[in-house]
């Protein structure tokens, strides 16, 4: 194994083979399209049924060989994340919360009956990924760089049941912000046709079948010029949910409301963190149902404040527009709001070691 400068309390037991063609890095001017560019390795760990998770290894980013009837390509068994690293002024490589990409994983995999990945090959495995890629982490405004770590069944079979053998990978990508508008609002269109999730499914996991429910939805939006869709709930189709890449939240008479997490939102690790910045800053949070005919009245009679999601890739966004049959209706005359800029500058001042992190949120790679 070659030995890593820095690395002496990472898990040794990751084999490490460095690349012999580095690729060439994007250019500080080229703008960086979220989820574009990869770096040079990858973390790859195989699962075996009576064996469990081995050969962890660290190796160049590759194409993968796999039996076409793997069974990730037939039923979709797979579960994924995304986190961040961030450099900061003085040089330290940063995570934000990547216990809690840890934990969320792995309700992922029990859930869908996945077997769960211990925690030093995902955390270690994550650091030790990053600290040899370091070079990739870019440092212009609003960039980072993006973790997505996943796991594929690979089982050649084609009957219906949890796959015997399975990959863990982790794959690193340079990125600016996820929507174009940067942080300027997002128009959002609250969809009444489709839905994305039922509690008792799939809704509060993080695996790809809830995003193939809805690119329906989402081209349809896109062809109205929205970049997004707001869920409703997937049986009364009444009461907010999220947005698919982020979780919701409305300022409403000086309070905050977030849906409440009810089986079938994905908790996302921002969200967690703006609800206990909003609590520290006095305001009163409430995590419950919001019905969209609340929403509306609220939009209509003026006491809609604020609309923001929030998400690892999408970060704080604001929203400035929302359709909801044949309406729409602005907020904050389409620009951002106060509460929404400080929670962005919070969060991102904090994950670039700018802001003091009292909360022990953030990580440092070493
Ligand atoms: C993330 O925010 O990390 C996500 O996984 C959302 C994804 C759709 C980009």
């Amino acid at each position: 194994m070659t030995e890593v400068k820095g690395m002496k309390n990472i898990m040794t037991e990751i084999r490490l083979e460095q690349t012999k063609e580095p690729k060439t890095l994007p250019l500080p001017e080229d703008p960086l399209v979220f989820g574009t560019i990869f770096t040079d390795h990858m973390l790859e760990v195989d699962y075996t049924d009576g064996k469990g998770w081995h050969d962890a290894r660290i190796v160049p980013y590759h194409n993968l060989e796999l039996d076409p009837a793997a069974m990730v390509f037939h039923y979709g068994q797979e579960m994924f994340e995304g986190l961040k690293a961030y450099k900061t002024e003085d040089g330290r490589i940063l995570l934000f919360r990547p216990d809690k990409n840890l934990e969320r994983a792995n309700n992922s995999n029990r859930r869908l009956m996945i077997p769960e990945i211990p925690d030093d090959i995902f955390l270690e495995g994550i650091q030790k990924l990053v600290r040899i890629d370091e070079r990739w982490i870019p440092t212009k405004p609003g960039t980072s760089l993006y973790i997505r770590p996943f796991v594929i069944a690979t089982d050649p079979f084609l009957g219906v049941r949890p796959s015997y053998t399975y990959k863990f990978m982790v794959i690193l990508s340079p990125v600016g912000p996820y929507y174009p508008e940067g942080l300027d609002p997002v128009k959002i269109w609250i969809e009444d046709e489709y839905v994305r999730a039922v509690r008792g499914g799939i809704g509060e996991t993080k695996t790809g079948g809830n995003y193939v429910a809805s690119m329906a939805a989402q081209i349809k939006a896109h062809e109205e010029g929205y970049s997004q869709v707001l869920w409703l709930d997937g049986v009364e189709r009444k009461y907010i949910e999220e947005v698919g890449a982020m979780n919701i939240f409305f300022k409403i008479n000086g309070k905050v409301v977030t849906p409440v997490l009810n089986g079938s939102i994905l908790p996302g690790v921002t969200r967690d963190a703006c609800i206990a910045l909003c609590k520290e800053w006095g305001y009163t949070l409430e995590e419950r149902k919001i019905s969209v005919d609340e929403l509306e009245k609220a939009a209509r009679d003026g006491s809609l404040e604020e609309v923001w999601g929030t998400g690892t890739a999408a970060v704080i966004s604001p929203v400035g527009h929302l359709r909801y049959e044949q309406d729409v209706f602005q907020i904050q005359d389409g620009g951002i709001g106060e509460l929404s800029q400080r929670l962005y500058d919070t969060v991102t001042g904090i994950q670039l070691g700018k802001i003091e992190d009292t909360h022990g949120w953030t990580v440092e790679v070493k």
